[in-house]
């Protein structure tokens, strides 16, 4: 039976996929970034996972205003990394999991969840920085990814106790593969931020760390906060948060089993326009 491990949450900011590749990471405003993820790497050496399903966002670059996807299944056998403007990130390629992926996507639509099976997907800055966060600058990922992109960039965008409900379907769908896979979620986005209006540049702290504390207590109460309230307090782009919600409601508490270990929390402004903010959590 394939089982998920644990959990990962992270800010997707494209200057610290930059930072990385331009070799800035030791200049003092990004080292308190990076030092934040420290000890995820060793984390990660430690509990390396089979495969990573990355739930995103694309930033209208594999999709435009010609085709909006609420939530999108990646299931192929691999992933460009994509040209954002300056050329594609120096970064490998993403490697697929396509037999889990077309498992999930069955047993998800079968749960009455609509998803949009994508064969051909260039990854950007949403998916290639948190892995380039979480594992450095390795010639190959270690592992396997299944990008799972969920739009909050155009309205309407799905609620966040869809989010929550649609993990669990997630985790049912991961534990009733056969095989013996190691697999962890990961929520992407976000913290507070907001890049354009007369509000660019927002960030609210108070906010950031009560979503971080309740995503770990009461994530059932935290899906039900109303999309509006992530734009109202949390910037435009805050509502990136959402996705957090369908790794955390992957877990195993969420389905009646035990309370997760929170392995490392992290939270700094600013990064860019961006609060950064991290967590790890590990099922028992
Ligand atoms: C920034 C943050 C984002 O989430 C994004 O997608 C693009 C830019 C920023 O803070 O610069
Ligand atoms: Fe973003």
């Amino acid at each position: 039976m394939a089982r998920i491990t644990a959990s990962v949450y992270t800010s997707h900011v494209p200057a610290i996929g930059a930072a990385m590749d331009l070799g800035k990471t030791q200049e003092p405003y990004w080292q308190k970034v990076f030092s934040g993820y420290e000890p995820s790497r060793e984390w990660i050496k430690a509990n390396k996972p089979d495969v990573v399903f990355l739930v995103f966002n694309d930033h209208a670059t594999a999709f435009s205003l010609d085709f909006i996807p609420t939530f999108a299944i990646g299931t192929a056998a691999e992933f460009a990394v994509a040209d954002e403007g300056w050329g594609p990130r120096p970064v490998p390629k993403v490697i697929g999991a396509p037999e889990l992926a077309s498992h999930i996507a069955h047993s998800v639509i079968q749960q009455d969840f609509d998803l949009t099976i994508v064969n051909k997907m260039d990854v950007d800055h949403g998916l290639t920085v948190p892995l380039s966060l979480m594992c450095g600058q390795p010639q190959e990922w270690p592992f396997k990814v299944i990008p799972f992109a969920v739009n909050v960039v155009q309205y309407p965008v799905p609620s966040g106790m869809r989010c929550f409900k649609l993990g669990q379907a997630i985790r049912k769908a991961i534990e009733s593969f056969d095989e013996d896979v190691n697999v962890q979620i990961w929520g992407t986005g976000g913290m507070s931020h907001q890049l354009q209006g007369p509000r660019a540049g927002l960030i609210n702290k108070d906010f950031d760390n009560r979503f971080l504390d309740q995503l770990l207590a009461d994530p059932e109460a935290l899906a039900q906060k109303p999309h509006i309230d992530y734009v109202r307090e949390a910037g435009s782009e805050g509502i990136e948060l959402v996705m957090w919600l369908i790794a955390r409601g992957a877990m195993a508490d969420v389905a009646g089993g035990a309370k997760p270990t929170l392995k490392h929390r992290f939270y700094h402004v600013p990064a860019s326009n961006t609060a950064v903010g991290h967590m790890i959590l590990e099922n028992n």
